[in-house]
């Protein structure tokens, strides 16, 4: 089987702005507790952080993590997680019935954000709560001083205003799940006029609406659009949640089908982006609405087991989502998609980071590991810089029960100019045959190869608790413009290529 690529650093998709590679951290089962919060484990600093997570999570690169929640936001009160330690109260969390100590807060998650080098995408309730709370949240955190709420920051500790930026309003308003969920017209008023609040008190934000917490959703569509139409002028980002499995029926062995879910994402992705243009034509405006990701993942091993798990404790088993090769392998589709719809994808957050549908994993040894779906992540976030380019890419293609066309050839290029770095990704989605990959660099000339790798050879059903999954060397013979290697059956590759000035 043969596909190529042509790589023209001229024909420009857009920009990458790095908040792509964005993640998610939720006070939710073990993400925080045993997660990247664990006073008394060997490795925590004074703080309380687990630096083994820190050093983990530094290796991915994540410019961006969103926090607290998700269903958990929905009914948090921000005040319980501030102050002294000792004062603060222990709450039931109704979204996913534990008990929250408060022993990790707003101060310690910008002092933990800082550490891990993000910056926050935080977010305000609008479940049970609303303007006044968000609007006492933002000059708690960005006003400098001489109110009650900004002289008690610092009272905290922080003597400077934590300058955050993006922020969320609310969470998954749409799903009947939530905390306070809320019709369309019900939630499109809230967070308009929760908007222009958090905007009197700080006009540099950023503000991300909630869009569909699912495609599926029996309100998408006119979600978005009635949420636009109220909020067009106050938001600046409309926001999409999409998680992957095998779900009810599915047969766990169609595996064609799976590998295909990009294409589902690239069609959510296209569906709003096309509402928000609407939206704006309707309203003649010459704004833009782009969009945050600020939920994806593969979702759906832990169902099971989550059922079975005691109700109100602290850091609680949940979520845990044990990925295989297979999830590793649609991750690398998915963030190809992600980094395709570059021009309108701002914000992404891989949901989540630790513990939870996580790629990193603390253990009852008090050890780290790292998920397949650690490594993907990890070199998209890691080399996937400067710009996107325009896919010039042939490849067969397969049909699978849902969808047409799929390329056994999934891939991505990306180019640097900074560095006159070219980053090739590429996946081979066929399960038997290899596929002899062709690179046209045209008139660019090939200074050298700077390394390829392949992630590939093991069951597509093997997980990596053993730690036994790495990235391997990848051959490939490269002349002054071309570059050739076989990439093979179900495999993900990496190649970097430095050109000639
Ligand atoms: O990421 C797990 C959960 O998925 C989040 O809390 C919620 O927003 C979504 O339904």
């Amino acid at each position: 089987m043969q596909g190529s690529t042509k790589i023209q650093i001229q024909d420009v998709v857009a920009p990458i702005d790095r908040r792509l590679y964005g993640a998610f951290i939720e006070q939710l089962g073990r993400a925080v507790y045993t997660g990247i919060y664990q006073p008394d484990h060997p490795t925590a600093d004074s703080d309380g952080f687990r630096t083994d997570v820190i050093d983990a999570i530094k290796t991915l690169n994540v410019p961006l993590i969103r926090y607290p929640g998700g269903n958990f936001l929905s009914q948090y009160r921000w005040e319980d997680g501030i102050g002294p330690k000792s004062q603060r109260p222990v709450r039931l969390d109704l979204a996913w019935r534990e008990l929250e100590t408060n022993q990790f807060g707003l101060h310690e998650f910008m002092r933990w954000a800082d550490k891990v080098n993000a910056v926050p995408n935080m977010a305000v309730n609008l479940g049970t709560r609303g303007i006044q709370a968000a609007a006492d949240l933002i000059e708690y955190c960005n006003f400098p001083k001489g109110t009650y709420l900004s002289d008690l920051r610092r009272q905290n500790g922080a003597e400077h205003p934590f300058a955050i930026k993006t922020w969320c309003l609310g969470n998954e308003m749409d799903g009947p799940w939530e905390i306070g969920a809320k019709s369309a017209g019900e939630y499109a008023h809230l967070a308009n006029e929760t908007a222009k609040a958090m905007r009197r008190v700080d006009d540099t934000l950023e503000l991300v609406a909630c869009g569909s917490s699912s495609m599926d959703n029996p309100t998408f569509g006119n979600w978005e659009e009635t949420v636009l139409d109220a909020c067009y002028d106050n938001v600046d980002y409309l926001s999409l949640h999409r998680y992957y499995g095998y779900y009810n029926d599915d047969d766990p062995t169609e595996l064609d089908n799976f590998l295909g879910k990009n294409h589902d994402l690239d069609d959510f992705i296209k569906g709003v982006v096309a509402m928000c243009d609407a939206v704006k034509a309707r309203k003649r405006s010459t704004k833009t609405i782009n969009l945050s990701f600020d939920e994806w993942n593969v979702w759906y091993h832990s169902n099971d087991a989550d059922t079975q798990v005691t109700p109100w404790q602290v850091g609680p088993h949940l979520l845990e989502d044990i990925y295989n090769f297979e999830d590793a392998l649609l991750i690398g589709s998915l963030l190809m998609t992600l980094l395709r719809n570059a021009d309108r994808v701002k914000i992404a957050c891989l949901a989540q980071l630790v513990n939870v549908i996580a790629p990193i994993m603390t253990d009852e040894n008090g050890g780290v590991w790292r998920q397949s779906i650690f490594y993907p992540f990890m070199q998209v976030a890691n080399y996937g810089q400067g710009v996107v380019l325009t896919d010039h890419s042939t490849s067969p293609t397969y049909n699978s029960r849902e969808f047409t066309d799929v390329a056994y050839l999934d891939t991505v290029t990306t180019y640097d100019a900074a560095t006159q770095t070219v980053t090739v990704f590429a996946e081979n989605k066929h399960q038997t045959e290899t596929l002899d990959f062709e690179l046209n660099f045209g008139e660019l000339m090939i200074d050298r190869l700077l390394d390829a790798t392949q992630f590939y050879g093991y069951d597509v059903k093997a997980d990596n608790r053993d730690d036994h999954m790495q990235l391997q060397p990848l051959p490939a013979r490269t002349d002054t413009h071309h570059a050739h290697t076989k990439l093979q059956p179900l495999s993900w590759n990496v190649l970097r290529f430095k050109l000639r000035d």
